[in-house]
């Protein structure tokens, strides 16, 4: 049997390992959002006296990757002495010196790199159209319409050049809200248009710059933040995640108050538990871990249960989402408790799935207790491809899962649950849907 699973995996194992470490070689985009980046426009639309009111869009175009909070910190650097006069719908979070202005009037932020935040949703003053999200970010996929966040500022302070409209600022930086985004500089394109007279009449800004900023796990230089694990209805032993799949396991300094131990009262300094960096002693020391258990195998159907849990004792995860890759999601599906979409896969075989929380039910993945690991759990049922689906060869267990978009790591093949040595068990369960009623009546008929 081991030689059996060896040599089946033994291929696709190494064709793992030779993608992982061209991944860390080149810092390789994700392959299942190519496209994903947070896009920064600036749009001037209006001259004035020595300066020019701008909009700043911020559109994240990542399919699963969404900024939390405390959110988006957008920063750049002025390229001559322009102010930032006012500003709605953000601020600035330094005034900076503005001695050199003796008006009645100051001007809202003197910096040459201003660092600008968002405004807390329930803010009325200083409001502007599509602002004030608390520097949240929804990831595209799962809930475009709250994935971009717009602010307005008035510039002054312009080198006296005859009608122009200044330079781009450089250097833009994002944090969203750690480090991980590298900003291209701001690149004059073709001026944002909006519709007037009922979509009529085009007008476009007087000019528009925009940058694009890319995220790199790698840049961001956080350990794995999840890891996977697998069981199944056929064999009792559980695959756990791989011993210390997300690091931070130092058996030599056991004071390092890195994590505590189930039933242990919360130790650690007041900075360490308001950091977020209290999780449960476990083998993998993985913040979360996601667990797919294949549960049943029916005529037409199999079933599997998915467990998503928290072992921070200090950090609830708002609007979590898990993406898993799987052939099984191209057939049809349904998910019972999570609220799901299908998304596009480019040259990609398999399927991939995007799994989110239902509002006020279980988008808040709370944090663990002393008495209990937090965790949201659904139950999904796939349709069999006759052709494809085989209970061998670890054909059912996922090929990969992100959690918040970051890589979740994997058990290795040859741990995977095995099957047992007879097959006759494994026969897909007589009752399945629609085809139950059916058994039920035949069963009924060889009863009488
Ligand atoms: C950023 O996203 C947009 C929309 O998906 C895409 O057109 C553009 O090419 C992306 N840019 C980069 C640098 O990936
Ligand atoms: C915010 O609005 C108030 C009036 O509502 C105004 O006095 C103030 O200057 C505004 N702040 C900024 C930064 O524009
Ligand atoms: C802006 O970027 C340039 C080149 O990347 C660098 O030399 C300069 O120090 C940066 N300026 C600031 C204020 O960060
Ligand atoms: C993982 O750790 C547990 C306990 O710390 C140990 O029993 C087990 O053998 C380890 N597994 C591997 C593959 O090293
Ligand atoms: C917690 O964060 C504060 C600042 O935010 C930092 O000074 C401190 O070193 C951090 N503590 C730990 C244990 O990371
Ligand atoms: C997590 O959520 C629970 C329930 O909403 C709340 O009581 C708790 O304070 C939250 N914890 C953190 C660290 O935000
Ligand atoms: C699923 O997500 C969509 C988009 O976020 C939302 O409109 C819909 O209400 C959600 N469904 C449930 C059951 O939460
Ligand atoms: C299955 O076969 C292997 C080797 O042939 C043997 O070691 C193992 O005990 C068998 N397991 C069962 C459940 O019979």
């Amino acid at each position: 049997m081991v030689l059996i699973v060896h040599h089946v995996y033994f291929p696709a194992a190494l064709k793992f390992i030779l993608l992982i470490t061209l991944c860390t070689l080149s810092d390789c985009y994700d392959p299942l959002d190519p496209n994903g980046n947070i896009s920064i426009t600036f749009d001037i639309y209006q001259r004035m006296e020595n300066g020019y009111l701008a909009r700043v869009t911020l559109q994240n175009y990542h399919q699963y990757r969404h900024v939390d909070t405390p959110g988006w910190k957008l920063g750049w650097t002025w390229l001559n002495n322009e102010v930032i006069w006012s500003m709605s719908g953000a601020i600035a979070t330094d005034r900076g010196d503005c001695s050199s202005y003796s008006g009645s009037q100051m001007p809202h932020s003197c910096k040459k790199d201003p660092i600008i935040i968002d405004i807390a949703q329930d803010v009325t003053q200083n409001r502007s159209d599509h602002c004030c999200r608390s520097g949240r970010l929804s990831a595209r996929a799962v809930d475009s319409f709250n994935s971009f966040s717009s602010f307005e500022l008035e510039v002054r302070n312009l080198e006296e050049k005859e009608n122009s409209l200044g330079q781009a600022p450089n250097n833009v930086t994002l944090m969203a809200p750690g480090p991980g985004y590298t900003c291209s500089p701001f690149l004059i394109t073709d001026p944002t248009v909006s519709l007037d007279f009922g979509g009529q009449r085009q007008v476009p800004v007087l000019r528009t710059w925009k940058s694009e900023c890319t995220y790199s796990s790698f840049l961001a230089n956080k350990s794995p933040v999840c890891c996977v694990s697998f069981s199944t209805f056929y064999n009792p032993i559980i695959t756990p995640c791989r011993n210390c799949s997300c690091g931070g396991c130092r058996e030599a300094d056991k004071n390092t108050v890195s994590c505590i131990r189930p039933g242990d009262p919360l130790r650690g300094s007041n900075d360490e538990i308001e950091n977020n960096s209290i999780i449960e002693c476990t083998d993998h020391m993985c913040p979360i871990r996601v667990h797919w258990h294949f549960k049943n195998n029916y005529l037409n159907h199999w079933r599997v249960k998915l467990t998503i849990s928290n072992y921070n004792y200090n950090r609830n995860y708002s609007n979590w989402n898990v993406l898993v890759q799987h052939p099984g999601f191209n057939q049809k599906t349904t998910t019972y408790s999570f609220n799901s979409t299908k998304l596009p896969t480019l040259g990609i075989q398999d399927g991939v799935a995007l799994l989110w929380g239902i509002d006020f039910y279980n988008s808040e993945l709370l944090h663990s207790d002393k008495d209990r690991v937090g965790s949201v759990t659904t139950e999904i049922l796939l349709e069999k491809d006759e052709n494809s689906f085989t209970l061998q060869n670890g054909w059912a267990f996922p090929r990969r899962i992100y959690f918040n978009g970051e890589n979740c790591d994997m058990p290795l093949p040859d741990t995977f649950p095995m099957l047992p040595n007879g097959s006759s068990n494994l026969r897909p369960t007589c009752i399945d849907f629609g085809l139950s009623l059916i058994s039920l009546f035949i069963l009924l008929l060889l009863l009488l």
